[in-house]
């Protein structure tokens, strides 16, 4: 049997070889090749069903089901655009945000420095994939370099008593904070509509509910003002301008958002609409607190999109930990509210413009070290990149109702 086979490939070998006019290479070695060739062959036949297995081609893309509705996004690093989490995002988004790389500290590390590469990275596959961009932060109090708030000599500016040298160095600061807005809008407004222009700026427990972070005590609100003033001018009117924020559906917060933004927009602050980010777990917040924020910022004017959803599989207070035994109760339970959510998002769409997930994939997520080292699965995808009982339920709403 081996024999008549290597006969048979001799032969071969021999009828190409005078076909193609090509160099012989020896016996031996053309055997070996085609053993080689043929247990690679196999072998890539197995890794092609393994990775079909994985990616699932078969199943409905994210965003072809909502098209009609929003934008489905997800946050990524750049790294994941050349492993397999791409073949996801390819077939499930059209939107993408950066989920560190935009950030101040990323973005302009040191005065005057841009790091552009891993931005423009984001943009270039996003091109070649028809999705669109958004942009994660121009301000924010954290993952932002210390230098902003250094004065002309290098001290922090938090500590100056004299008035006159706090004033001068509020409006180093508002200067800084512009270059930083202004640059950074100039170069991908061609390819970014949808801006988070601030981020969390808002926190109930501080005074006056705004969050006591250097920006605020340095320059009060005139940093938030800034921040969309540059944006805008240096952006145009085109460019969508957004204040995020998490836990907007808590009506404390709520309320100071609302007003805050309300005393902005009467002074003329280009505020286009509220970000939410919705970090949420299985057992709240209710579905019907994120419906009551996102229609009373519809009330007042605004857009809304939810900019970071996620939801952890367990209570915010709890802190156990499944490791790899999820129980199937979980992650129905996580279906449903994922459906309820989507059914709301679905029947107010005319109020929602975008919904973007906080990753992709259960095998990347924040909420693996937040707020303690743990498994966590809070997303549509699991740890092999396989749909999920919460994929099927968002999906079957659209799909339902067709
Ligand atoms: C906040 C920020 C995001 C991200 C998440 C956690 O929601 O807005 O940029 O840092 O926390 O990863």
């Amino acid at each position: 049997m081996v024999s008549l086979n290597m006969y048979r490939y001799v032969l071969l070998i021999f009828i190409l070889m005078i076909l193609g006019g090509c160099q012989t290479p020896s016996i031996n070695e053309d055997v070996k090749n085609v053993k080689q060739t043929s247990i690679n062959e196999d072998e890539s036949e197995k890794d092609e069903q393994e990775l079909e297995a994985n990616s699932d081609l078969t199943i409905p893309s994210l965003s072809e089901t909502f098209y009609d509705y929003f934008p489905i996004g997800a946050a990524i690093e750049p790294h994941q655009i050349s492993n397999e989490t791409s073949e996801l995002l390819i077939k499930h988004v059209n939107m993408l945000v950066a989920e560190n790389v935009m950030k101040p500290d990323a973005i302009q590390p040191t005065e005057g420095n841009f790091n552009w590469e891993p931005t423009d990275r984001i943009i270039e596959f996003a091109k070649e994939h028809n999705m669109e961009v958004r942009f994660h932060t121009l301000v924010w109090h954290s993952q932002v370099g210390d230098w902003f708030f250094k004065d002309e000599d290098g001290y922090p500016m938090i500590d100056e008593e004299n008035a006159e040298k706090r004033e001068q160095n509020k409006q180093l600061l508002l200067e800084r904070l512009k270059t930083h807005v202004t640059t950074i809008v100039e170069r991908y407004k061609d390819d970014i509509s949808s801006w988070d222009v601030v981020n969390e700026v808002v926190e109930p427990q501080d005074e006056d509910g705004m969050r006591a972070s250097e920006w605020y005590q340095i320059t009060g609100t005139e940093y938030i003002e800034t921040a969309f003033y540059a944006a805008r001018e240096a952006g145009g009117p085109d460019i969508k301008l957004y204040l995020n924020d998490y836990g907007t559906d808590h009506p404390k917060k709520r309320n100071i958002i609302y007003d805050l933004v309300s005393e902005l927009l009467e002074k003329g602050v280009p505020i286009d609409g509220i970000g939410h980010q919705t970090h949420i777990d299985i057992h709240g917040p209710t579905i019907a607190s994120i419906m009551e924020s996102i229609n009373k910022f519809n009330e007042l004017g605004l857009d809304n999109i939810i900019t970071e959803l996620d939801m952890s599989i367990y209570a915010w207070d709890d802190h156990q930990d499944f490791g790899n035994e999820i129980p199937l109760e979980i992650l129905n339970k996580q279906a449903e509210r994922y459906e309820a959510l989507f059914h709301e998002f679905v029947e107010n769409q005319d109020k929602i413009s975008e919904v973007v997930f906080w990753g992709m994939a259960d095998d990347h997520t924040w909420l693996h070290s937040f707020p303690v080292e743990r498994t966590n699965a809070p997303l549509l995808f699991d740890f092999n990149h396989q749909p999920k009982p919460a994929f099927w339920s968002v999906v079957n709403i659209v799909r339902d109702e067709e």
